[in-house]
C-alpha cells in the first residue's frame, strides 16, 4: 500500500552560509546546531534551552587518502518541512506522523582536494536524524572508509542498559544487558537507551541502514562521557567500499521525557523510503506453531534418524493443531539435507532444496493448503553466504510453486565463511539482497540472528520479524541457567525500539518436564510465571508470534485460549506503565475491532500496578477476560497458578493488575455494547 499524504509541505529558502547552522523541532523542544569550528565539523543538541549532546564531531577516516575531518567549511544550508501521516500495511500502530524539520548543510575542505559533503538533519518531536551525502565530485571517486568519526558527546555521564559488542568475535546480539554509567561501555550495540542525570531518555541506533556497516558504540573518550561510531568491520579490518554519489544511514538520536514514551519507536521508519511493493495484500501478520522447540530441548533433532522432527507424520500433526486452534502457520526447522554432522563446519553444503526422504516437501505443502495454514520454510545458512545466495532463485522459485511464501533464516555464526564480521557491510548487503529478493517472489521472511532492524519494514513490508536478541531459546539450553525474569522487562525498552522480535513466547512447561529429565534447580528452564508467558505475546510485538512450545502442552490448558484469541495486527498501542528493566504494562488495539488486549510483566518483584482504562471508547461497556498470576505464584518456586477471570469494565474503570515474582497479566478486553 502506499502510504497517504495527508498534508505534505516542503519549504525550500535560498542557500545561505553561516559558520553555523541550526533546525528546530515542530514543537519548539529540540535544537540541533552544526558548526565548523577550528577547521573541524560539529553538532550540538539542546534540548528545552538546556544542552544535551555537547559539540560532537562529523567525519571520515579513509584509506589511501588524508581523513575528511580538517579544514572544513560551511558553504550553504537549505531549509525544509515535512508533515505527512502514512499508513503502515501492518505494525504496532497503522497511522505513523512524518513530521519535521529539515536542513541540509552544505560542507567543503577549503584546500585542495576540495571534497564536499551535505550533512542532512531532520529535527522531530521524538528525535533527530542526521546522514551524510556525499555527492559525485573530482576529487572523491571510489573510496574505502576506515573509521567513521561520528560521535556523541554527552554533558553527564548518562545510565545505559547496554549489550557489549566484543569484536572481531562475538559479535551477538543475544547477551544479556548490563546496566550502569555509560562510561563502562567499551563497545556497545545500537539500539542503546541511555537516561540522562537530568531525567531525559536518549536511545542512539541507525535507519536506512542500506550498503554500509552496522554502527556499533565505542566508549572511553571524554572520561566515558563521549560515544564514538565504531562500525562493524569486513574480514581485512576495513568498513566500508563505496563510489559517490553516496549516502550513510541515518544517524538517529530519540529523545523522550519518560521510558515509557519511548514505544512505539517511530522515528527509524521514518527516516525509511516509503514502500516499494505495490501491492501488499499478500504480506499478513499470523501466529504460527513449529517443529522446533523439541530440538531445542533435545527430544527431537534437526539431523536424520531416529528422533527426526521434520517428518511427513510429525508436520502433518502440528498442521491439523495449527488449524484446529487458528494458529495460521507452521514453522518446520530440519527438513532439508545439511544438518547431519556439524552444521555449522558443513555450512557451505546445505541444500535448501532437497529434502530429507522422510519429508515430502510437495505432499506437506499440498496438505497445509488444504487446511488454510501457511507452511514456513525454514532457511538455516550458519553463515554459508555464498552457498545461500547461489541458490536464492532456485529455492524461492520452488517454495512459490508450492505456494510457500514465508521463510524463517537463520546465520548462527560470528563471522561468514570469508571472515567478514556479521555486520559487516557484505553482511548488510547481503541481507538487502535476500529482502529484495523475497519481495521479488512475494515471499514474508523471520530472520534469525539478522543484522540489527534498521526500519526496513517500512520499504520493504515482507521483511516481517527477527530475533537479534536473546530469546526464548536459551531456556532450553543456555549454560547459564535461561533469561533472568527481569530480561522482557529490558528488551521492551531497548532491543523491541528497533523493531519487531520473534522472541517466541508461549512456554507453558516451565520446568521442561518434556525432556523427560529430573532437573536441578541450576539447570535452565523458563525463569517466569505461566501469566508472563501469555503477557509477552502483548508486550513484545511480532507480526509474527509463536505458539512455541510442543501441541501436546497446551491440551487441557485454559490458558491457551488467550494465545488462540491474541491479536498479532494493531491499530494503536499505549504504554500504560513501566520502568527499564523492573515492568511494563502496554495496552494495544487489534486492527480492524474494538478489542484491546493488555499485557504486564515484572521483574523478580512482585507488584502492583493500578492502570485507568480510559483508552476504552467512552459509553460502551465492556467484558475482561483477566489470565492473572493465581494465589502463591513465583517464578522460582511454582509458576503455574493462574487465575482467569472476567469483569465488567468501561472506560472509567481502572485495573488493579498484581504481579507475582517474575509474573505477568494478560488481558483480552472485548467490546460487548
Ligand atoms: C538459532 C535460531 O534462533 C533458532 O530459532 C533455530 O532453531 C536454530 N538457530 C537453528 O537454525
Ligand atoms: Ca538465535
Amino acid at each position: 500500500m502506499r502510504p497517504f499524504p495527508i498534508l505534505s509541505l516542503v519549504v525550500a529558502f535560498a542557500q545561505t552560509a553561516a559558520a553555523q547552522q541550526a533546525v528546530t523541532s515542530p514543537d519548539g523542544r529540540t535544537i540541533v546546531t552544526v558548526e565548523a569550528n577550528n577547521g573541524g565539523l560539529f553538532y550540538r543538541v539542546d534540548r528545552d534551552r538546556k544542552p544535551l549532546l555537547m559539540p560532537s564531531r562529523l567525519g571520515f577516516a579513509l584509506q589511501g587518502a588524508p581523513p575528511i575531518r580538517d579544514g572544513l567549511r560551511i558553504t550553504g544550508s537549505t531549509p525544509a518541512s515535512h508533515d505527512e501521516t502514512w499508513t503502515q500495511p501492518w505494525g504496532e500502530v497503522s497511522k505513523v506522523r512524518d513530521y519535521h524539520n529539515e536542513i541540509a548543510v552544505a560542507v567543503e575542505e577549503s584546500s585542495a582536494p576540495n571534497r564536499r559533503f551535505t550533512l542532512r538533519v531532520r529535527a522531530f518531536n521524538d528525535g533527530i536524524g542526521f546522514r551524510y551525502e556525499l555527492p559525485e565530485q573530482p576529487g572523491l571517486g571510489e573510496f574505502t572508509i576506515t573509521d567513521e568519526l561520528t560521535e556523541f558527546a554527552f554533558v553527564e555521564n548518562p545510565k545505559a542498559w547496554f549489550i557489549p559488542s566484543n569484536r572481531p568475535r562475538k559479535d551477538r546480539t543475544e547477551m544479556l544487558y548490563s546496566a550502569g554509567p555509560m562510561s563502562l561501555i567499551q563497545v556497545a550495540q545500537t539500539p542503546l537507551t541511555l537516561e540522562t542525570p537530568g531525567g531525559t531518555y536518549v536511545v542512539l541506533h541507525e535507519a536506512n541502514l542500506v550498503d554500509y556497516a552496522k554502527m556499533n558504540l565505542q566508549g572511553g573518550a571524554m572520561e566515558g562521557k563521549t560515544l564514538r561510531a565504531a562500525l562493524a568491520p569486513m574480514a581485512d579490518g576495513t568498513k566500508v567500499h563505496g563510489k559517490t554519489p553516496f549516502v550513510t544511514p541515518w544517524r538517529t538520536i530519540q529523545i523522550a521525557d519518560r521510558a515509557i514514551d519511548l514505544a512505539p519507536s517511530v522515528l527509524g521508519l521514518n527516516l525509511n523510503p516509503p514502500s516499494v511493493i505495490p501491492s501488499t495484500e499478500w504480506i499478513k501478520p499470523m501466529k504460527y506453531v513449529g517443529i522446533w522447540w523439541g530440538m531445542h530441548i533435545n527430544t527431537m533433532t534437526w539431523a536424520s534418524g531416529p528422533k527426526h522432527g521434520a517428518t511427513t507424520a510429525n508436520t502433518k500433526k502440528y498442521i491439523d493443531f495449527a488449524a484446529a486452534n487458528g494458529l495460521g502457520g507452521v514453522l518446520v526447522e530440519g527438513w532439508n539435507i545439511g544438518w547431519d554432522g556439524d552444521w555449522i563446519q558443513n555450512r557451505e553444503a546445505f541444500s535448501f532444496t532437497k529434502s530429507y526422504p522422510d519429508y515430502d516437501l510437495p505432499a506437506i505443502a499440498a496438505y497445509a493448503k488444504s487446511k488454510g495454514v501457511k507452511l514456513i520454510v525454514h532457511n538455516e545458512t550458519s553463515g554459508g553466504i555464498q552457498n545461500y545466495e547461489r541458490q536464492l532463485d532456485s529455492a524461492y522459485t520452488l517454495y512459490r510453486s508450492l505456494g510457500l511464501d514465508a521463510i524463517k533464516s537463520g546465520y548462527v555464526t560470528d563471522q561468514t565463511t570469508e571472515g567478514h564480521d556479521h555486520w559487516s557491510q557484505f553482511m548488510v548487503r547481503h541481507y538487502r539482497k535476500v529482502i529484495e529478493t523475497a519481495a521479488k517472489y512475494n515471499i514474508m521472511l523471520d530472520v534469525h540472528e539478522p543484522v540489527t532492524d534498521a526500519g526496513e519494514r517500512r520499504t520493504y513490508p515482507n521483511m516481517m520479524s527477527r530475533e537479534g536478541a536473546r530469546g526464548q531459546e536459551y531456556n532450553a539450553w543456555s549454560g547459564d541457567g535461561g533469561n533472568p525474569p527481569e530480561h522482557e522487562a529490558i528488551l521492551f525498552f531497548t532491543r523491541l525500539l528497533a523493531g519487531p522480535m520473534d522472541f517466541t513466547p508461549g512456554i507453558f512447561d516451565i520446568l521442561l518436564k518434556s525432556t523427560g529429565k529430573a532437573r536441578q534447580d541450576w539447570e535452565p528452564r523458563v525463569r517466569t510465571t505461566l501469566a508472563k508467558q501469555l503477557a509477552l505475546y502483548v508486550v513484545l510485538y511480532s507480526p509474527l508470534q509463536m505458539a512455541a512450545d510442543l501441541p501436546e502442552n497446551y491440551a487441557n490448558q485454559p490458558a491457551f485460549q488467550f494465545i488462540r484469541d491474541v491479536a498479532v495486527d494493531w491499530d494503536t498501542t499505549r504504554v500504560l506503565a513501566g520502568q527499564i528493566g523492573d515492568y511494563v504494562a502496554v495496552a494495544r488495539r487489534e486492527r480492524g475491532g474494538n478489542t484491546w488486549f493488555l499485557g504486564a510483566i515484572t521483574d523478580e518483584e512482585r507488584r502492583t500496578i493500578t492502570v485507568p482504562l480510559s483508552f476504552l471508547t467512552p459509553g460502551k461497556s465492556y467484558v475482561a477476560e483477566i489470565y492473572a498470576d493465581g494465589p502463591g505464584a513465583d517464578w522460582r518456586t511454582n509458576p503455574f497458578p493462574l487465575d482467569i477471570t472476567k469483569k465488567t469494565v468501561t472506560s472509567a474503570s481502572s485495573l488493579r493488575i498484581g504481579l507475582a515474582p517474575g509474573g505477568g497479566q494478560a488481558i483480552r478486553i472485548r467490546q460487548v455494547r
